[in-house]
């Protein structure tokens, strides 16, 4: 394999001279659009993928009747055409006399989405205590904007450059810099599961495989019990977690997980589809590094917290989505809330004794067990 490397950021990046095309391959161009161009192709079409991805079936049990896309995008929840509440402005003060960008309701896309969705009834709520007391959100929470998270991501007002929020001229500045609600959503729907988008080109997502239970009503349908996961492993449905790696791009994919390739992993293996890596739970029984049967029966040592979530592949539909098996895959949301949630890192269920485990991670690997 030809490599071709460059330096971004001081750091040395190197690609598969094959995966870029002329343009990128050529006298390289260290702009800002030219490296992020680049790193669109090295995120979506390298570091593992199989050439020549078979094609899947087409899918079409994916939920795509969300909110605010379709005829569910009312403008006037997000936009006031002249500034003003009453739409003229002269029968006393307008509300806000300059206006806003785009004809928004507040001054950033994080303060428009949170004057409804913090602590309004019969609104899914993000941000800290649940106004609608669910028992447990799919999502997870956020912390207040502008405050540090220790428990997931810091909300901020938006407008950085997607790049420069982790990367600076010296290198990467991990848990400060924050995200904004239209880095992963998109505020004008495009039926994708929850309006999700890849925050580095949003016109081409690929259909996302979060199902929720179709018996489920009104604000339950965010339940995390009524949430599951699936992917067929093409574009056709892309595991959900396809768009955390737009940002955490050197999580995932053989390349990060297991550089030297010996099988023994040196970051936590995940299933990315798009790089060509699905992790069964029962990939380690043979190596005694997992215990398949273990997650199957459900109880037990790590079982003191509900069952782990889990990505099934293939799944099309929700009933195949939480159906418990040995093949059951790891993704990030095994660990992971995707808003943050009440637990260091965003972990997906609390602590035990100040550790991440046993409690989770022995559902899998059932080392504890005496
Ligand atoms: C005027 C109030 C309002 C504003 C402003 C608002 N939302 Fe919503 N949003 C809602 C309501 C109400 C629902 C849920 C409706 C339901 O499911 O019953 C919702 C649902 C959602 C959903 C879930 C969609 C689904 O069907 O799965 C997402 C994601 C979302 N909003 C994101 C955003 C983002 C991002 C912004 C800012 C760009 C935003 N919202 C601004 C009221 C609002
Ligand atoms: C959930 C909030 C929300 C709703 C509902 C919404 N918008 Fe927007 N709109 C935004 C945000 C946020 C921006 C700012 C640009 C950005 O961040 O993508 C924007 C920008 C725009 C823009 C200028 C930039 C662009 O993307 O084209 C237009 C035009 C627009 N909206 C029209 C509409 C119309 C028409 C409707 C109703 C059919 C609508 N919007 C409904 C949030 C919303
Ligand atoms: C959420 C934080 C985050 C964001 C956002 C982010 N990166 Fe990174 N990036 C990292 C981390 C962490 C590393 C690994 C650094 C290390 O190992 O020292 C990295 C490594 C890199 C590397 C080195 C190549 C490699 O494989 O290790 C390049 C090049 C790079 N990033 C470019 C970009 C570009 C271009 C963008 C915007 C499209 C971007 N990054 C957005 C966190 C981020
Ligand atoms: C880092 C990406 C990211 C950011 C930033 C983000 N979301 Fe989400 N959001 C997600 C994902 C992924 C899901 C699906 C979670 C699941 O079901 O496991 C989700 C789910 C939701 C839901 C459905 C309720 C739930 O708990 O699942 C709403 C509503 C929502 N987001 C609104 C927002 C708003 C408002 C903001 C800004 C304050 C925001 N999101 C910022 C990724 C993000
Ligand atoms: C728009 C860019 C973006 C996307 C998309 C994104 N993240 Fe992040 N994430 C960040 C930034 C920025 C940080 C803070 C810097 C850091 O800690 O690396 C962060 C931090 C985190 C942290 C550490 C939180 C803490 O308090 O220690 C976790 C865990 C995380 N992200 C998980 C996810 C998952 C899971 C997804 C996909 C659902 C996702 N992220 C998608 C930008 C993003
Ligand atoms: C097996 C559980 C597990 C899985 C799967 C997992 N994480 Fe984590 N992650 C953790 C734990 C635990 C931490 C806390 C720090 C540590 O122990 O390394 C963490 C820390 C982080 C951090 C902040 C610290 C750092 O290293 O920069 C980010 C960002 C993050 N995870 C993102 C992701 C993303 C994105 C995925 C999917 C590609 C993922 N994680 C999959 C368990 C997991
Ligand atoms: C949903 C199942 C699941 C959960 C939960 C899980 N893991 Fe894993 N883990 C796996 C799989 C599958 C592998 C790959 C096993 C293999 O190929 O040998 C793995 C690999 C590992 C390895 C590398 C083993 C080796 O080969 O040396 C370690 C260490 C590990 N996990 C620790 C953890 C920790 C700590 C947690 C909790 C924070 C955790 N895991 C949660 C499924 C899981």
């Amino acid at each position: 394999m030809s490599l071709r490397c460059w330096t971004v950021f001081g750091i040395a990046f190197c690609a598969s001279a094959g995966l870029l095309d002329g343009s990128a391959a050529r006298a390289q161009d260290d702009s800002l659009p030219a490296m992020r161009a680049r790193l669109r192709q090295m995120i979506h079409a390298s570091h593992g993928a199989p050439e020549g991805e078979p094609a899947g079936e087409a899918v079409s049990d994916v939920a795509t009747a969300t909110y605010h896309s379709g005829t569910m995008l009312h403008c006037e929840n997000c936009h006031v055409m002249h500034a003003s509440d009453s739409g003229q402005g002269y029968n006393g003060p307008a509300k806000n006399p300059g206006g806003y960008p785009h004809l928004l309701r507040a001054s950033n896309p994080t303060e428009l989405c949170l004057s409804c969705h913090d602590g309004h009834a019969d609104v899914p709520d993000v941000v800290g205590a649940d106004t609608n007391g669910l028992a447990e959100r799919a999502g997870g929470m956020f912390a207040s904007p502008g405050a540090a998270n220790p428990n997931g991501h810091k909300l901020g007002p938006g407008g950085t450059d997607l790049c420069l929020r982790c990367h600076t001229a010296r290198g990467t500045r991990p848990g400060e810099a924050e995200v904004t609600c239209t880095d992963c959503h998109d505020a004008h729907g495009n039926g994708r599961a929850r309006n999700l988008q890849w925050a580095s080109d949003p016109p081409s997502t690929p259909p996302l495989g979060l199902f929720v239970n179709p018996t489920a009503t009104d604000l339950a349908r965010y339940e995390r019990s009524n949430v599951a996961y699936g992917t067929d492993g093409t574009d056709n449905l892309r595991e959900v977690t396809n768009i955390c790696i737009d940002c955490h791009h050197v999580f995932s994919g053989s390349w990060y997980t297991d550089p030297d390739g010996d099988g023994i992993p040196n970051k936590h293996p995940v299933t990315e589809t798009e790089r060509g890596a699905t992790i069964r739970v029962s990939d380690g029984d043979s190596r005694h590094t997992t215990d398949s049967g273990h997650w199957v029966d459900g109880s037990g040592a790590g079982f003191g917290v509900p069952r782990a979530r889990f990505l099934v592949d293939p799944a099309t539909t929700y009933s195949e989505a939480t159906a418990v098996a040995a093949d059951n895959t790891v993704f990030c949301l095994t660990c992971h809330k995707a808003h943050g949630s009440e637990n260091p890192d965003g972990l997906a269920w609390p602590q035990q004794n100040g550790s991440v485990g046993p409690n989770g991670c022995d559902q899998c690997h059932n080392k504890g067990a005496s």
